[in-house]
């Protein structure tokens, strides 16, 4: 059964699974050096269901006393099972027990799902950064696909 059970930190070795579900979910994936640069630098972590399947990942950039969460992503079969908000849930209780006193994030304006699990959590609106995201479109008069720009929300939760 598709259920969160356990985090493990990220390692090399999974980023050819990391990378496929990457590149499924995002029309502006992170590369494979991203992801290496994030293993030299952050902390990642892989989400596991109790018979040990990868299910989805998190990647988070740590500054001082802050976490930013720059990636979360849940595998596409396993989605709308509550998997990211139990591994989420367990991340911000490790963030909370070290040093961090602040989890931030952006997310893109049109993502309400993530917007949603993230308000479960218990994160809270600060603002709106103008035209942050590239996005894809469609030009109905020109009939191509066109490039434009897309609001982030800024978020934030506190750690007690
Ligand atoms: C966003 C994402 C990580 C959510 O993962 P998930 O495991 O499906 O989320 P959960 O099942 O834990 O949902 C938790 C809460 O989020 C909200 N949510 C999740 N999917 C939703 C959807 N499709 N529509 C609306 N709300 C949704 C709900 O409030 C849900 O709680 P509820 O089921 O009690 O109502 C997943 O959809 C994903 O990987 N998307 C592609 C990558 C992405 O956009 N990542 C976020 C970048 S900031």
């Amino acid at each position: 059964m598709d259920e969160f059970s356990y985090l493990e930190p990220m390692q090399e070795a999974d980023l050819s699974w990391v990378l496929a579900l990457e590149n499924r979910s995002y029309d502006f994936p992170w590369s494979k050096k991203g992801f290496e640069k994030s293993l030299e630098q952050g902390l990642n972590y892989v989400f596991y269901s109790p018979q040990g399947k990868k299910m989805g990942y998190c990647c988070i950039l740590t500054v001082l006393d802050e976490a930013h969460i720059l990636n979360v992503c849940v595998a596409t079969e396993c989605r709308g099972k509550g998997i990211a908000k139990a591994a989420l849930k367990k991340v911000l209780a490790k963030l909370q027990a070290s040093i961090y006193r602040v989890v931030l994030l952006e997310v893109r304006h049109s993502n309400q799902p993530a917007i949603t699990l993230y308000q479960s959590l218990g994160f809270h609106q600060d603002g709106i950064r103008k035209n942050y995201y590239r996005v894809n479109g469609w030009d109905e008069v020109r009939q191509e696909l066109v490039e434009g720009r897309e609001d982030a929300v800024l978020m934030s939760f506190v750690c007690l």
